[in-house]
């Protein structure tokens, strides 16, 4: 398992600078396009939700649920793959909506009709049960309390198909922990992405951190997000996801680059221990209704 730090399942910055970056600066750029650009990893993120649900349930996902969708970009991303894919999003803010039908969708296939956006809070139910719910860049963590946490997990269970499964990613190790600032460039060196671990605080958990973008002109936008959270645990996640009355969960980490030690390689494994490494990625998968070993497929024996 790797060490790497928050975000590295997403893209490094390589290649030249394209046209419109040689210019980029805070009065020119999009806070919503650097958020993307360095944070979202659609192909990826649905790759692994679809391969799970396939590889769990012996069928693929049609309806998909995307909660604090954002920009919605894995909603997108999954209605491009097969037009008989549709999907919900949930965000309590228009403009990150807005922007993400402009920027994700308008060119996505008959997406008005397949894909349905809610301005409302993530604890009401979809129009249509999903079979996969995620969460993604640990937006749950805006639930600071235990009370309220078990509250969303159980209202993400009642509205799932019978055999539907939910999926959260989150990040771990004692580094995650640290006050810290992390620099990562994007794309060739158009900017630099900074995720700064502003405050944890062990007595309560609450952990506020931030975003800042760095350009080459020198100019910065500093706290262009900014994030008022609770860190939560594995264990702890698991423990709320069990009394919500999910059936089994399933922990999935993050593996080592070949050739870099301190980076991670964007393949996650089902894995019951974990390694303790100074900072980690995982998923975790939730199951509703009858557990991996009644629905997964049968592997073949290799034939000797
Ligand atoms: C960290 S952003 C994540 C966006 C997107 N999931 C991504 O991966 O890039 C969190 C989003 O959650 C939304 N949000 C926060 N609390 C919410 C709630 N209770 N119900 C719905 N959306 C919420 C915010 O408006 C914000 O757009």
């Amino acid at each position: 398992m790797s060490s790497t730090t928050r975000n590295k399942k997403h893209k490094k910055g390589k290649g030249s600078l394209k046209k419109k970056d040689r210019r980029l600066n805070r009065k020119s750029a999009d806070r919503l396009d650097l958020y993307q650009r360095s944070v979202n990893s659609p192909e990826t993120d649905v790759d692994f939700v679809t391969e799970q649900f396939e590889a769990l349930r012996g069928r693929s996902a049609r309806h998909f649920r995307e909660d604090f969708c954002g920009t919605a970009a894995m909603a997108a991303e999954f209605l491009k793959r097969d037009i008989k894919n549709t999907a919900e999003g949930f965000d309590l803010d228009p403009e990150p909506v807005t922007w993400g039908k402009n920027r994700n969708f308008a060119k996505v296939e008959d997406w008005e009709e397949r894909m349905t956006f809610h301005l409302t809070d993530v604890r009401n139910p979809a129009d249509k049960r999903p079979d996969l719910t995620c969460a993604q860049n640990f937006s749950y963590w805006y639930f600071k309390e235990r009370a309220e946490l078990l509250g969303y997990f159980k209202s993400v269970y009642a509205d799932l198909a019978e055999d539907g499964l939910f999926v959260v990613d989150l990040y771990g190790g004692p580094e995650a922990m640290s006050e810290m600032e992390e620099e990562r460039e994007i794309d060739g060196g158009a900017f630099t992405y900074v995720w700064d671990q502003k405050q944890y605080n062990p007595g309560s958990g609450e952990y506020n951190t931030a975003i800042h973008f760095r350009f080459n002109d020198g100019s910065e936008w500093k706290n262009a997000f900014e994030y008022n959270w609770r860190f939560w645990h594995l264990t702890e996640l698991r423990d709320v996801m069990f009394e919500a009355g999910f059936t089994e969960v399933r922990p999935y980490f993050e593996g080592t680059d070949e050739d870099d030690e301190e980076e991670g390689n964007g393949i996650f494994d089902y894995d019951e221990v974990g390694e303790n490494c100074e900072a980690w990625l995982g998923y975790l998968i939730a199951l509703k209704g009858p557990k991996s070993s009644e629905t997964a497929p049968k592997k073949k024996k290799k034939k000797k």
